[in-house]
């Protein structure tokens, strides 16, 4: 999500080296890579890791035009490309029990609201029909809805409140499964389908992992800590090789109001007197942490749903810690354990990644799930030569005791920040999604921007968050010791600072070798070793002077092995690009569009909606809606090539 307004508060007061220490390691490192300027740039890398650029993967060429930076109210694809809308907030999901038509003035109810495409959608993965390989023309697709903007839910916005408007918010938000065709050059949503399905803030879910059952946990509604409902602010995800989804709840802080006093605990996680706004809290008592305080505990987790079966009940994998979790990227370890990689996204937050203590077995189906329970959680310190390493947040291991605060694991898992702040993790520059290279096993992680970094009393600039006030953002990649994403150490190099080339300020200007961008926050891979990035600049920053020449949010196709970087598509005004996905035939991509035309203040005037985009349906009595597209060459080949 672009960074609400309450949210220009920072959480993280931790001791950090000063900026002395940070300054001296990083002329230190400088001098060890040979080069005069700031920032390691890829040859950089290759020298330090001994390896040659072209064995990372098979180097593959990038084959479409690139699309010019656009401020149109439209979506705009390369030449030769065709750009489908698919699966719009208030479309209905293709549930059997009820398909309701989205009335343009937002007057649909709760209960259509929970037949419906949600709100804000973000992440996405494609899962093929029948399941297992193949499957390039039928499959699920699953999505989170992030949040809402109540200016756009309800037909008077905000302006009265109801325990109606609040339930209509809460079904607007989670996750949808739905089926999707593709016949006669088209793609359609199946309706109805077996597997349509909509996951709510209302959902019941299993808490399972160390945290589950703990007093951290508990509620009057769930003495035991076992069921949790509903699940909120899913941003980015993941997928199993089991063929499950999984969901990340990020900014949960926000819909909750704080008693009268807010317990550190709270504080670390951003929680404030009144919430941001969402004002659940007046009229369910789940989200006043005054006469539930254990309810905030209960969500900032990675949850794992089974797309293909409806009647599943999702699950909250607490071992993967509590967190701002803004994606959970899976890969296989050398020896087949799990190893789950994932960002907290605030500003001088932490990299984590989860190792599992088993490993997977394709025969255990879905019940390879349980991976996901039993293993090591470890954050990230980039230290200033280049190499990093996984600290264990493990009770009784790097200061991790009762004495500090951690009598449990339970603790270490709900509070994993106080966690990676007691062993002295890198603060960085909002870690959002990360991806993993599918030969090279290269990670790359997007850090989307930190304008607060060297601020007044804030850390300034180290060797992987080298710039200070860091508008562009950047993209840091890492190679595991060994080659193998088990490992304790790494080495790492930042692959590319954005910027505005053009700027006459050196500072803002970057080190993209191609097509300028700002703010990544999307990344994945292709089969071939593409990397594809979305991009979330602010409405804000997109309106000032700075960003003229790079427009709105847009999905580059970056070529690793090369550096070079190229615009694929430019969204409408005032969207996110969020997630991305390809078809296992790679002819597909789905890509979302997140609040289209929005405000500044996030929720918008519900007398004037269209103020920004009238995005995608152009109706002139209609508001503008997040919607999920479908791309395809129009000579039905490879996407990117
Ligand atoms: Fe919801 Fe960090 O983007
Ligand atoms: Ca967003
Ligand atoms: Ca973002
Ligand atoms: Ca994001």
């Amino acid at each position: 999500m672009t960074k609400h307004l309450d949210d220009m508060l920072v959480s993280n007061a931790s001791a950090n080296p000063t900026f002395d220490e940070i300054l001296q390691a990083s002329v230190t490192r400088r001098r060890f890579l040979g080069i005069a300027g700031a920032v390691v740039s890829l040859p950089a890398f290759a020298v330090l890791t001994g390896c040659a650029t072209s064995d990372m993967g098979s180097a593959p060429t990038i084959g479409f035009a690139s699309v010019p930076p656009s401020t149109e109210d439209r979506f705009i694809v390369p030449p030769g490309y065709r750009a489908q809308v698919l699966y719009r907030w208030g479309d209905p999901v293709g549930m059997a029990s009820g398909l309701p038509a989205f009335r343009s003035d937002a007057s649909n109810s709760a209960e259509d609201q929970a037949l419906q495409a949600g709100m804000h959608h973000d992440a996405i993965e494609f899962f093929a029909l029948p399941e297992g390989p193949g499957g390039a023309t039928r499959g699920l697709l699953a999505m989170n809805h992030e949040y809402t903007d109540d200016g756009l839910l309800h037909a008077d916005g905000m302006k009265t409140w109801s325990a109606e408007k609040v339930r209509k918010s809460q079904a607007a938000h989670g996750v949808s499964v739905i089926e999707v065709e593709f016949a006669g050059g088209e793609w359609r949503v199946v309706r109805p389908s077996p597997y349509a399905r909509r996951v709510t803030a209302s959902t019941p879910m299993t808490i399972a992992g160390p945290a589950a059952g703990s007093e951290f946990v508990r509620t009057a509604a769930d003495p035991e800590g076992r069921e949790a409902r509903g699940t909120l602010n899913n941003c980015a995800g993941g997928r199993t090789p089991w063929g499950t989804y999984l969901t990340c709840e990020e900014n949960f802080n926000g819909y909750f109001a704080a008693g009268a006093t807010i317990a550190a605990d709270q504080g670390r996680y951003g929680i404030r007197k009144g919430g941001w706004g969402y004002r659940w809290h007046e009229f369910d008592s789940r989200f006043d942490l005054a006469q539930n305080p254990n309810e905030a505990n209960r969500f900032g987790w990675v949850v794992e749903i089974d797309p293909y079966d409806p009647q599943s009940k999702p699950v909250k994998r607490t071992a993967l810690g509590r967190v701002k979790h803004e994606g959970a990227t899976l890969t296989l370890a050398a020896d087949a354990r799990v190893v789950v990689y994932t960002g907290d996204d605030e500003r001088f937050e932490y990299v984590y990644k989860f190792v599992s203590r088993d490993r997977y077995d394709p025969a255990k189906g879905k019940a390879n799930g349980a991976l996901l329970d039993h293993g090591t959680l470890y954050v990230a310190r980039f230290d200033a030569d280049g190499s990093g390493q996984w600290i264990a947040l493990e009770h009784g291991a790097n200061g991790l005791t009762a004495a500090n605060g951690f009598p449990d694991q339970a603790a270490i898992c709900i509070r994993t920040r106080q966690a990676g702040d007691q062993v002295g993790a890198t603060r960085m520059d909002r870690p959002e999604w990360i991806a993993v290279h599918p030969v090279t096993k290269e990670v790359y992680c997007a850090l989307t921007n930190n304008s607060e970094r060297g601020g007044k009393g804030q850390v300034g600039p180290d060797a992987a968050n080298p710039r200070a006030a860091n508008l562009y953002g950047h993209i840091v990649r890492w190679r595991e010791a060994g080659g193998d994403p088990a490992a304790t150490r790494f080495e790492w190099d930042v692959f590319v600072l954005a910027g505005d080339k053009q700027n006459p300020d050196p500072a803002r200007r970057g080190t993209v070798k191609g097509d300028d961008f700002g703010c990544p926050d999307g990344l994945s891979f292709d089969a071939r070793g593409i990397l594809w990035i979305q991009t979330d600049a602010s409405s804000g920053a997109m309106r000032s002077a700075d960003w003229a020449r790079i427009g709105n949010n847009q999905m580059l196709a970056a070529n690793v092995a090369t550096g070079e970087i190229r615009r694929f598509m430019t969204g409408p005004r005032n969207c996110e690009v969020t997630g991305a996905t390809l078809t296992p035939d790679g002819r597909t991509m789905f890509v979302n569009i997140q609040h289209p035309g929005e405000t500044p203040s996030e929720r918008s005037d519900p007398a004037n909606p269209r103020q920004y985009s009238n995005w995608p349906d152009h109706d002139p009595a209609g508001r503008p809606r997040s919607a999920t597209v479908a791309i395809r060459r129009e000579d039905g080949g490879v996407v990117g090539t």
